[in-house]
């Protein structure tokens, strides 16, 4: 079976609150392209700058049992891709920043931001669930959202546990993200996929949140193998060799993992 699979993702520009034109949005964005993995952002529902807790809740959904969890199982059925997206999550009275993967057979898995931004702690619980490699069949997909991306432990934990890609989806305001997303790679010899949104959002009065786009998949090599504009809406595929990532060793003598000096690492404790 050929190692070479094809990637997406949608770099979007939501309406803050239009649920279902942002989802109908994004699948008129990728059209009839075809892929086997397509990531959209983190919240490409609902945008990100809630202003009160009770906007949050009546903007999140159960997933999977939610409709935006529901339209995007129609979409995987209807393309044949694993989509991976960011919407936000309600459990009881506790919301999560989540995303939800899915494919043509149904919900597969999801899983809960680990590392909340700012203020989003006002709307947001952190993360409770492992870092999670879901099988899609034709590869083995890690998740983790926006700024998951500033604690190296996610990638290294995703890529220990056979990650092949890394889907990110992301609403980034930091510029650091594209560069340090090339490091999370090489680091860990795996792909990675960003998929972020464009645009700027003011609800709330003092904060204007400008979002940096350049979406990009970047090869376990630490190549950007395609990075999208700072401004604009974009659909962008590419293909990855998955035995790239899966062959650990930078040369004859080293092996990124079979190499790690786990008997000299203190990373256990906090502090
Ligand atoms: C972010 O984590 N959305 C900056």
């Amino acid at each position: 079976m050929s190692s070479i699979i094809q990637a997406g993702f949608l770099q979007t520009h939501p309406e803050f609150g239009a649920v279902a034109a942002n989802r109908t949005q994004a699948k008129f964005l990728w059209g009839e392209r075809t892929a086997d993995l397509l990531v959209l952002p983190e919240l490409f529902n609902t945008g990100y700058q809630f202003r009160s807790l009770a906007e949050a809740q009546n903007l999140s959904e159960p997933i999977p049992d939610g409709p935006t969890t529901e339209f995007l199982i129609d979409w995987a059925r209807a393309s044949g891709m694993v989509i991976v997206a960011g919407l936000a999550e309600r459990e009881g009275d506790t919301l999560y920043n989540s995303a939800v993967i899915v494919g043509p057979r149904g919900y597969i898995g999801k899983f809960r931001k680990a590392h909340i931004f700012d203020t989003e702690i006002q709307f947001f619980q952190p993360g409770n669930l492992p870092f999670t490699v879901f099988d899609a069949g034709f590869a083995k997909i890690g998740i983790m959202i926006c700024f998951d991306w500033r604690f190296p432990e996610t990638a290294r934990t995703l890529a220990l546990q056979g990650a092949d890609v890394i889907a990110h989806p992301a609403n980034l305001v930091l510029p650091d993200c594209p560069q340090a997303m090339i490091t999370r790679c090489l680091e860990n010899r795996v792909f990675a996929v960003t998929a972020d949104r464009v645009g700027t959002e003011q609800r709330l009065p003092e904060e204007s949140l400008k979002f940096i786009g350049q979406s990009q998949a970047v090869d376990p090599d630490g190549t950007v193998l395609v990075r999208a504009s700072e401004d604009r809406e974009e659909a962008q595929g590419v293909a990855l060799d998955l035995d790239k990532a899966r062959n650990k060793k930078i040369n004859g003598h080293n092996d990124l993992f079979a190499d790690r000096r786990e008997d000299l690492y203190r990373i256990g404790g906090k502090g």
